[in-house]
């Protein structure tokens, strides 16, 4: 039986209704930029985030670029992740930033802390750790050293919506905490649109208006240009469909959990086969679910041929990509991250799955490598 890699069909069914009757409303108003769908949810979404601010944006590459620009200098460095979606770097560049590259946790796949502070120097504005995979990054040590160097702290969260930490005895949600959490609503995500959008959330009202501004060609009033901005609106669209589906993420993502810790107990004493880590403070979301295995691309081949859904995020590392080779990085320079696109492959992870599929899949891996 084949499995697909995601299923968006399955999940349309589920709420076929609610979002039907929200596109006809959404259409029926004819208010296609900005109209009252657009406020609800950044509303609901600073709730959801526990945010004071929440201002949506045309996709999560510039919920990271805007922030970014409305801090940096010119050749500002910004220290990240080599091992993420190319946007969390090629943000940085676009906002005039240099990217600087810290290997990661083998484990985890996050930004490994204790290497941040060394790569600090002079020029380092920002940091931005990516809460890759659906696990939030250790934030509060993050949140240290940037308090210690004053630093801003852009939280890449598109891939972990509803993911959560528990610092000091306190359940924090990715996006609370930093200068700035970047959302994307990419119709892959644990809360996907119906098209591109973003979402950009802050406890700094000052820093929300500013924002309000540059997604509007740098204006609060029309015709009026404090600053030089761009047009970076969410759609009315996808607003009214990102409304509906909100309050149905907190089971969806446990229904991932559930999945995803299901395929753990299945692949324990899989030879072959490294299930992923979970910080024991976080309460991963699993956008995605991503195994290590030494024998990957055979792996993905023999999957592929047995139409079991698997996909490789990312089989090369940021400092690796030619478009950042003016940065002069080189090869071994940073071990794990480079071990790690050779060695994952996430499998089929969303909330409609069910335990045959799961079986399947696991069935098919072991097949794989026998
Ligand atoms: C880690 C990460 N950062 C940023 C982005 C960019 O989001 P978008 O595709 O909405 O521009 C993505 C989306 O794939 C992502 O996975």
């Amino acid at each position: 039986m084949p499995v697909p890699m995601l299923d968006l069909k399955a999940q349309f069914a589920t709420i076929r209704d609610e979002v039907t009757a929200a596109l006809l409303g959404a259409v029926e108003s004819q208010q296609f930029i900005m109209g009252p769908a657009v406020g609800e949810l950044e509303c609901a979404l600073a709730g959801y985030c526990r945010t004071r601010e929440a201002i949506a944006c045309a996709s999560g590459t510039d919920a990271l670029l805007l922030p970014l620009k409305s801090q940096l200098k010119p050749g500002d460095e910004v220290i990240t992740s080599p091992f993420t979606f190319f946007a969390t770097a090629g943000a940085i560049w676009n906002a005039g930033g240099k990217p600087v590259f810290v290997d990661i946790d083998p484990g985890t796949f996050n930004l490994d802390v204790e290497q941040v502070e060394a790569a600090i120097t002079p020029r380092t504005r920002a940091l931005l750790p990516v809460h890759l995979y659906g696990q939030m990054a250790p934030m509060e040590r993050l949140l240290d050293i940037a308090g210690t160097h004053g630093l801003m702290v852009v939280e890449d969260c598109a891939q972990a919506i509803g993911a959560r930490r528990q610092i000091h005895g306190t359940w924090r949600m990715a996006g609370e905490l930093g200068t700035v959490g970047a959302f994307s609503f990419f119709p892959s995500k644990n809360l996907g649109g119906y098209g591109d959008g973003g979402m950009m959330v802050t406890q700094d009202a000052a820093l929300g208006e500013r924002l309000r501004k540059l997604r509007t060609h740098g204006g609060a009033k029309q015709y009026h240009h404090d600053e030089v901005g761009t047009n970076s609106r969410l759609d009315t669209i996808q607003a009214a469909v990102l409304k509906v589906k909100l309050p149905h993420l907190d089971g969806w993502n446990t229904a991932r959990r559930a999945h995803a810790a299901a395929y753990s107990a299945m692949f324990a004493g899989v030879e072959g086969v490294t299930p992923p880590v979970t910080d024991a403070a976080n309460e991963h979301i699993f956008h995605q679910y991503t195994v290590r295995t030494p024998r990957r691309d055979h792996v993905v081949e023999r999957l592929k041929a047995r139409g079991i859904g698997c996909a490789v995020y990312y089989p090369r590392p940021l400092h690796l990509q030619p478009c950042f080779a003016p940065l002069g990085y080189r090869q071994g320079q940073f071990p794990e991250a480079e071990r790690a696109s050779h060695e994952v492959v996430s499998l089929p992870i969303y909330p409609e799955l069910t335990s045959g599929q799961r079986d399947e899949v696991v069935a098919a891996v072991r097949a794989t490598l026998a």
